[in-house]
């Protein structure tokens, strides 16, 4: 291998300025948890891909993506933030890992189905605490069919003539000019369409959370530039409202492209983990990558069932603080550099103090690193030397001040 390329599943990538693919990062793209029948992700995946019968999946597209597919191709603007390299994976200006299903949407609409899922490894560079982590999973669906106002509603009563069951699920959202029907869809129709989304997604919801009481589930504005009008669906979950979903109905542009000047769709992306952690009981979103049988043997296929912790290992703390150089500082680097050097043994990493000297306006961090192993007890002297490392790295890259 190559000083001067990254090699991914037997493809290689030349390195430039925008390179940042970490080893630690890389090791984690051929697991597909997605794919593993008793790991609660792909448990998840399943049960929603039995809400959508007749709709055709795709799970083994490779997460190694051009910038075309996972930006252009859904008219993100080139000056987007979601663009940054401190929000993503790249191998370099053209290459990236995917950061989100949508990414493959062209490819599901050349397939020729009107009606497919995607789900899928993503990859977003991220702080560090109990519900993220640089690697997600999301399932992607997209439906399409012929803009002619009695087949939308045709349609729409076909699904609507199911029913569910209840669960809270408060939709106050109405059309504004900052989220519009698209100009060239007529509003009848973009209604009709939305109104299919809406309720096959409240249907999956609904079933997925058939046995949780106390849900609650609201659906908010959003804005994407591949849908409009768009949506995201929140669930409240021990006080925090989290968002799992994000919709609308398809930018034209996207149909267009893809020869299909004549019909209107809906798409949707889903994160599983979050499902996952609130369906199965899961504390941290580490335990889903766990190897320890104590972990995955407490699953079955087709089913959800709360999990049991095994007994939690204690925390080890360490403070760690600087004075900053001039110039930008981005929080996303200091933690993927920790990562780097100290793996899953990080718990959280949070900055507890922040200050600027009075006299010379130097700019003075601390940052507390929780180390705690999922299976383990870790000793101290260990704990030290990986903090000893992290501090040495972090004074290399970042030039700052170690105090
Ligand atoms: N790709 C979006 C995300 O990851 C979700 C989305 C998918 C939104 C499809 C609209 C349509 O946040």
């Amino acid at each position: 291998i190559k000083e001067n390329e990254t090699v991914i599943n037997g493809k290689s990538f030349d390195k430039d300025e925008w390179t940042n693919v970490t080893p630690a990062i890389l090791a984690k793209v051929n697991r597909q948890l997605h794919l593993q029948p008793k790991n609660p992700i792909s448990i998840i995946r399943q049960l929603i891909e039995s809400n959508f019968t007749d709709f055709k999946t795709f799970n083994e597209f490779s997460p190694v993506v051009t910038t075309k597919q996972n930006f252009d191709d859904l008219y993100i603007p080139k000056d987007h933030p979601s663009r940054t390299k401190s929000d993503n994976y790249y191998f370099n200006k053209d290459t990236v890992l995917r950061a989100h299903t949508s990414a493959h949407q062209l490819q599901g609409l050349a397939s020729g189905e009107n009606k497919f899922l995607i789900s899928g490894d993503v990859y977003r560079r991220d702080e560090i605490d109990s519900s993220h982590y640089p690697v997600f999973h999301q399932i992607e669906g997209f439906f399409y069919l012929d803009n002619d106002l009695t087949k939308l509603q045709n349609e729409l009563n076909r699904v609507q003539a199911t029913e569910t069951p209840n669960i809270e699920l408060v939709d106050d959202t109405v059309i504004k000019p900052e989220n519009p029907v698209q100009a060239c869809h007529s509003s009848e129709a973009s209604d009709l369409i939305a109104a299919h989304l809406k309720h096959n997604i409240n249907t999956m919801i609904r079933n997925l959370f058939a046995d949780e009481k106390d849900l609650k589930v609201r659906w908010i504005d959003a804005y994407f530039p591949f849908t409009s009008p768009s949506w995201e669906v929140e669930i409240l979950y021990k006080g925090e409202w989290l968002e799992v979903l994000g919709c609308g109905v398809v930018n034209q542009k996207i149909m267009n492209g893809a020869g299909l000047d004549n019909k209107i769709g809906w798409a949707f992306g889903m994160g599983l983990e979050r499902l996952a952690m609130v369906l199965f009981g899961i504390p941290d979103i580490r335990l889903f990558w766990s190897e320890d049988s104590r972990f995955i043997d407490q699953f079955t296929p087709g089913k959800i069932n709360k999990f049991v912790p095994f007994s939690k290992f204690p925390p080890c703390i360490k403070d760690i603080s600087f004075w900053l150089p001039e110039g930008e500082w981005h929080e996303n680097d200091f933690c993927e550099l920790i990562r780097g050097e100290a793996g899953d043994i990080v718990e959280n990493v949070q900055l507890i103090d922040d200050f600027r000297h009075p006299k010379n306006n130097k700019r003075s961090l601390c940052y507390r690193i929780n180390y705690r192993s999922m299976d383990r007890n870790v000793t101290n002297d260990e704990i030290n030397e990986i903090q000893e490392k992290v501090r040495r790295v972090v004074q290399e890259q970042f030039k700052v001040e170690l105090r």
